[in-house]
């Protein structure tokens, strides 16, 4: 089997999330890394580049050099990943993405709903992947879960609860440091700060797991440290299209939690609990009977979590292998367009340009809803309405 080419954008050296994608996209050997612009600073791109293993000449100074080199190639990558920061998302995923290529973006995919509209209509009129990077939805058992509230197990879904809740801006004093400062700053950050960065993953989680979408939002937003013009706290009612109720709580400042990531869904006929760090369990209380445990890996998983699914039983999953886990539903797209075939439905679960979009939709309304004292608004965007 042919590798797919596999380019990165960002994710230079010492970035947060580059690593993760760079051990995600070579996992399961379906990707070759072939080519990169991993750095905002040209020369420390490409020689970081180079030492990844990159051919000097497929080590690229900045995205625009990448573009023009790899359209004219006969073995051009087949897909390129985004991630830089927020601000250039939209004008590098839509360059490549009309220059024909498959797209995966970090989230948030744009700064605005008008660009997130035309990023899903740029990819309609392409016909190309544009992925966005809920790699969290990639865990076996978040799958699992997915798979368990499509087929009825918990019947009618009642109540969603979300939540994104970390402590690491929370020192007061730490304040002014340039790293955090940015995020907080509306210039630099947009409409939104913890929500944008951690709530949408939270939002997203929710509505992959119970299939249905959000409809409408009342949000409390607060800046703790009140120095911030942007929320470092965010507390969100929401209903979804299903009939579910949603509460979703993000906070940066929330000592003692690390990455705060947990999601339990309770329907009329169960409720399931679980957190993302410790991925490989899985909450199950069946009404009127125990609590059980569902571990990654044992036998009689759903085929979404079978084929997500590494290591034998007993032996802890991560991070990088739900990342590796949106690569691999890649992999399965982009060869199954190839090869002219139907792609395993199993695997068409990676997230879209329209969660991406949705998400920037949600993200105005939690900044609107905020500032009008919790007000409840229309969550949708304006060309889903
Ligand atoms: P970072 O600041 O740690 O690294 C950004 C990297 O991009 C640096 O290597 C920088 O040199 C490079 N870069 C900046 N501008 C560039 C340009 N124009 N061309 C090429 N390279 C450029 O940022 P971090 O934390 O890695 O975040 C990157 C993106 O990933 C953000 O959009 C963030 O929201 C997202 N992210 C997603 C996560 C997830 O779970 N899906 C987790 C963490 C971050």
């Amino acid at each position: 089997m042919t590798k797919l080419k596999w380019g990165m954008i960002g994710g230079g050296e010492g970035s947060q999330i580059g690593p993760a994608h760079r051990l995600g996209a070579g996992l399961d050997g379906e990707f070759e890394f072939a080519a990169g612009a991993l750095d905002h600073r040209p020369e420390a791109g490409r020689d970081y580049g180079q030492r990844l293993g990159l051919d000097a000449a497929r080590a690229y100074g900045d995205w625009r050099e990448m573009l023009d080199g790899e359209k004219n190639r006969a073995d051009r990558v087949d897909l390129v990943t985004v991630a830089t920061p927020n601000a250039t998302h939209y004008e590098i995923t839509k360059a490549y993405l009309e220059a024909g290529f498959h797209v995966l973006c970090e989230k948030p995919m744009t700064m605005t709903i008008e660009q997130g509209e035309d990023i899903v209509r740029t990819a309609e009129a392409t016909g190309r992947i544009c992925a966005v990077n809920y790699g969290y939805s990639g865990y076996s058992l978040v799958r699992h879960m997915k798979a368990m509230v499509a087929r009825g197990d918990l019947g009618k879904i009642r109540l969603v609860k979300a939540e994104f809740a970390h402590g690491h801006h929370a020192d007061a004093a730490d304040a002014d440091n340039p790293r955090v400062r940015w995020r907080y700053d509306p210039a630099q950050a947009g409409v939104s700060a913890q929500f944008a960065d951690c709530g949408i993953h939270a939002l997203h989680m929710a509505s992959f797991v119970t299939g249905q979408e959000v409809t409408k939002l009342s949000a409390d937003t607060v800046s703790c440290i009140q120095s911030r013009e942007l929320e470092d706290d965010a507390m969100v009612n929401f209903r979804m299209d299903g009939g579910a109720v949603g509460r979703l709580w993000t906070s940066s400042i929330a000592i003692g939690r690390q990455h705060g990531l947990t999601l339990q869904v309770f329907g009329e006929k169960g409720g399931l609990r679980w957190a993302q760090e410790q991925p490989n369990q899985l909450y199950w209380m069946p009404l009127g009977e125990r609590l059980q445990t569902i571990e990654r890996g044992e036998a009689g998983l759903s085929p979404e979590a079978d084929r997500t699914s590494r290591v034998t039983i007993g032996h802890a999953e991560g991070m990088p292998l739900a990342f590796a886990n949106i690569y691999k539903d890649l992999a399965e797209a982009i060869r199954a367009e190839k090869q002219g075939r139907e792609m395993d439905p199993a695997a068409n679960l990676y997230p879209r340009a329209e969660d991406g979009l949705r998400s920037m939709a949600a993200v105005f309304a939690v900044a609107q809803s905020g500032k009008a004292d919790g007000e409840w608004v229309d969550a949708r965007p304006p060309m889903y309405r």
